[in-house]
């Protein structure tokens, strides 16, 4: 991932069929997006084909929801990397909220699937966040830095250019109450300070880290002026294509159709 872009990610969840990933895809391909911006999307592994396809010859990166730890073999309804590259995706989330409260899956988990990850063309998004009690009492930044150093033990500082963090506060997923920019970027500064203290400046400086938690058009440019927020990850907003077209433009001043 190139650090001078500003990637936006949209996280369809579980919604959408292939058809309306088909005409969303095709429809933001022929799109005039920033120079300077990424788009991706993690679409439902049932779609990943058929975005893919309707994405060639875009800048529109298509990638999963989550990858299993496993290589292949006897681990029924798991999707290893090399499936999704196989259905064309181009990266991954991994540690998602809603995976380790749902899923149960812990940053032990969300190592392992990391280490697995990074040794295919895959390029991971790492999710991290607070829970709204965690920040009640002050731990957020004691719980972001045992994430971090827990999600990438192992991690070798030449791994760290395919490599995403998004900071998604849990209390701001799906409550359309969003951090407010400052609030972003005083966790987003602190990530980069633990990762810096682990793997050295240069990695830390290089590192993407993105926002997510209720992201709209609304408040899209103010989380992205802020000098450590590098992109956004978006969930509802993102299944709208006029929605997510305009947090698509919203650092560039002209709003293309
Ligand atoms: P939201 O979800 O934008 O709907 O809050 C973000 C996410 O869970 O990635």
């Amino acid at each position: 991932m190139n650090e001078k872009y500003t990637y936006i990610i949209g996280n369809w969840k579980m919604n959408k069929t292939i058809a309306e990933a088909r005409s969303f895809v095709s429809a933001l391909a022929v799109t005039h997006l920033p120079d300077s911006t990424y788009a991706g999307l993690a679409v439902p592994y049932t779609m990943i084909a058929a975005a893919a396809e309707a994405a060639r010859g875009s800048s529109i990166l298509i990638g999963a929801q989550d990858v299993s730890a496993q290589v292949s073999g006897a681990y029924t309804s798991e999707i290893s990397c090399s499936l999704a590259i196989d259905a064309g995706a181009a990266f991954s989330l991994i540690g998602h909220s809603e995976r380790r409260q749902y899923h149960k899956e812990t940053d032990a988990i969300v190592n392992n699937k990391l280490k697995t990850l990074l040794a295919t063309h895959l390029q991971a998004v790492v999710c991290i966040g607070e829970s709204a009690e965690e920040r009640q009492q002050n731990r957020t930044e004691v719980v972001l830095k045992q994430q971090i150093l827990n999600a990438l033990q192992g991690v070798t500082a030449e791994q760290f250019h395919k490599i995403a963090l998004a900071y998604e506060p849990l209390w701001a997923i799906g409550t359309g109450l969003s951090a407010t920019p400052e609030q972003a970027q005083s966790v987003h500064h602190f990530c980069r300070t633990v990762v810096a203290s682990k793997w050295g400046d240069v990695r830390a400086n290089k590192l993407l880290i993105l926002y997510g938690g209720s992201v709209k058009a609304d408040n899209a440019k103010e989380l992205l002026l802020k000098p450590d927020i590098d992109g956004l990850l978006v969930g509802g907003a993102s299944l709208e294509i006029e929605e997510f077209n305009k947090i698509l433009h919203s650092k560039s001043e002209n709003i293309a159709s």
